[in-house]
């Protein structure tokens, strides 16, 4: 039985990662997705509201029955230890991604020599999207329709309403 756990920060997610998640649960057979924190990033949304946001956003997919998503404020390796699983999955944009990945995979693998870490190439249709790209197209009002589900247009439309000026 293969497990995998796909980390990141998903402020918010997109359908880039969602072509990942599903793509990753047809390899493996458990996924787990955890929301964390990447506190080198400024967030737009909490990690409580990220994590619900994952979650609405699988069960409008219709990926909700399938995928386990849990939030996790602490060390990606120590959760993966603690998880038990085989792999960490993580997707590849474009080369400007692999510089930042593999200094993560190298630096999780000198944390815990058994890190393993598996890459799927997104597809082409969201390759160019990006959490933040969306947060941006958003706060101009601009339409992130096809980049997000509805639930997240909806949390984004909140929320940018709330901290506007
Ligand atoms: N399609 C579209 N966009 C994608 C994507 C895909 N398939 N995969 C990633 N992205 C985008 C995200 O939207 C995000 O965009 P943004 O930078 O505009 O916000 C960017 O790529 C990277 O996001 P993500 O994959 O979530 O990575 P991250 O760098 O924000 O966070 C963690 C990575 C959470 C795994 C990392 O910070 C972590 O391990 N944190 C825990 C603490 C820890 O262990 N630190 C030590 C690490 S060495």
């Amino acid at each position: 039985m293969t497990k995998a756990l796909y980390p990141g920060s998903f402020d918010p997610i997109t359908y880039g990662h969602i072509d990942i998640i599903r793509r990753a649960r047809k390899i493996f057979d458990e996924l787990i997705v955890a929301v964390m924190r990447n506190p080198t990033k400024p967030m737009l949304f909490s990690l409580e509201e990220r994590h619900r946001l994952v979650i609405e956003a699988l069960r409008e997919v219709g990926l909700d029955d399938e995928i386990t998503v849990i939030a996790h404020d602490g060390l990606l390796v120590h959760l993966a230890r603690q998880l038990g699983v085989q792999a960490v999955v993580r997707g590849l944009r474009a080369s400007t991604d692999f510089e930042y990945e593999f200094q993560l995979s190298l630096t999780n693998r000198d944390l815990d020599p058994e890190f393993e870490s598996v890459y799927l190439m997104t597809s082409r249709d969201f390759s160019f999207i990006s959490s933040s790209i969306v947060r941006q197209v958003r706060s101009y009002g601009g339409d992130v329709s096809r980049f997000v589900p509805k639930c997240v247009e909806r949390a984004l439309a909140e929320k940018l309403s709330r901290s506007a000026p």
